[in-house]
């Protein structure tokens, strides 16, 4: 949200909290400029009317690292709730991980419990075991063989149930699976899977025959924390698994994708793991190698996540259905959005020049753009003396 906006929002939300018997709810999204918290923010903003008022402060204004910031901003703006999404970089070392991922959300929810107004904390399967039906009580050991991803996510989780068991925090934890979804403006998670098929650098499957994984539909997340915030009584100091029922094939899902683009990579071949390892450490060496040169390349986040491509791990939603929400995708799951999410990356990336062109008919281009490209002169000048129109006209803002 651009400063104005929020400045906007703000000055409402200030009128919302102050006017009493007001009916309109006032609620702060911290991490709403991404991937979940901008789905999150578009829910309540657009799709529930008047009947929220929703701040959403960048880092910038409200930093996670800085326990003052909270202090600060929860001193003006009193809200009725508090959503957390925020989050470090997942390859992030120890100090971001844990000042952002643990002390951020731990300050957030103490600051919640001193407002006495809800917390929902949005967690991760990066905590859990691999497996079958792994449940809400399931947890990887805390130990330092976790990266600090998963650490700071799984000391956060635990912290949480112990301020809501001793010390009365109103508190749910929902636990996604992979996210999928449009308009996230990183290259991560179930993007990167999309990113390295369309960017032709996934060359084979680097997974085994069957391996499955839950996925979490990122339009279907507000519509869940909406409730939970409708009955705290039900959702209050409980941790959920918000995923699709049905967990999908990593490696059907590759081979969809690739049909869907019709590239023709990456070949029907399963690397071994043993095999995948060695080409990871390998790269990482090499990497190193290149940088005197002045080359400084990474590699992807994801592949700290190597070994879980070549283990399924099923999240059970047998809680979810229990509870008064209950199951309702309606079926819907990656493949039936498949089609809408790849045009949606595929314009996007196509138009930043991060792939090659593999969606022609997704080109679209806005008037003008050939002349800036070809002759901008002409372009120019054809603006300045009224010849083109591509600029919009605000006279009405004058009335
Ligand atoms: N995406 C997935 O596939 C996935 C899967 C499982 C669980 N989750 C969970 O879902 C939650 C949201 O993930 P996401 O994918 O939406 O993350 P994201 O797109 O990377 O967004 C992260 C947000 O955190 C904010 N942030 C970063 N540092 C901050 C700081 N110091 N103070 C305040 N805000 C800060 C960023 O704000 P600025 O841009 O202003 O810096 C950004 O809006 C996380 O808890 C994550 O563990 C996500």
């Amino acid at each position: 949200m651009d400063r104005h906006k929020e400045k906007q929002a703000e000055k409402k939300i200030k009128t919302a909290s102050s006017s009493k018997g007001s009916r309109k709810k006032a609620g702060l999204i911290v991490g709403g400029g991404g991937f979940i918290g901008g789905s999150l923010m578009h829910y309540f903003k657009t799709m529930q009317g008047d009947a929220f008022e929703v701040l959403a402060p960048n880092s910038k204004r409200l930093s996670l690292r800085e326990p003052g910031d909270i202090k600060s901003y929860l001193r003006i703006y009193r809200p009725d709730f508090i959503i957390n999404c925020a989050i470090s970089p997942l390859d992030s070392g120890p100090q971001l991980s844990y000042q952002i991922n643990y002390l951020g959300s731990i300050n957030l929810a103490k600051a919640s419990m001193a407002l006495g107004i809800p917390y929902i904390h949005f967690s991760s399967a990066a905590l859990l075991p691999m497996g079958d039906n792994v449940t809400e009580n399931d947890h990887l050991p805390l130990s330092t063989d976790l990266h600090f991803y998963p650490r700071s996510k799984l000391m956060a989780e635990m912290t949480l149930n112990h301020l809501h068991e001793n010390h009365g925090l109103d508190c749910t934890i929902i636990r996604l699976g992979v996210v999928y979804g449009k308009h996230d403006h990183k290259i991560q998670g179930f993007q990167r899977l999309l990113f390295s098929i369309a960017s032709q650098s996934m060359m084979f499957l680097l997974t085994r025959p069957g391996i499955r994984h839950s996925y979490t539909n990122t339009d279907r997340i507000p519509f869940f924390v909406h409730h939970v915030l409708r009955h705290r009584s039900e959702f209050s100091g409980q941790t959920y698994h918000f995923v699709d029922q049905e967990p999908v094939e990593l490696g059907g899902l590759i081979l969809a994708i690739k049909e869907h683009l019709q590239v023709n990579t990456p070949k029907q071949l399963y690397v071994p793991y043993p095999f995948a390892r060695l080409g990871r450490s390998s790269l990482k060496v090499i990497l190193r190698l290149l940088r005197p040169l002045g080359f400084d390349g990474r590699l992807p986040q994801e592949l700290m996540f190597l070994d879980k491509f070549y283990q399924s791990q099923i999240l059970s939603v047998d809680k979810l259905k229990r509870s008064t929400f209950g199951i309702t995708d309606g079926g819907s799951c990656v493949f039936t959005e498949l089609h809408d999410i790849i045009n949606y990356y595929i314009s996007r990336w196509q138009l930043l020049n991060l792939i090659p062109l593999v969606k022609k008919d997704l080109l679209q281009t806005s008037p003008g753009t050939n002349a800036f490209q070809n002759n901008p002169e002409d372009l120019l000048s054809g603006l300045h003396d009224g010849k083109h129109e591509y600029l919009s006209d605000y006279d009405s803002l004058n009335r």
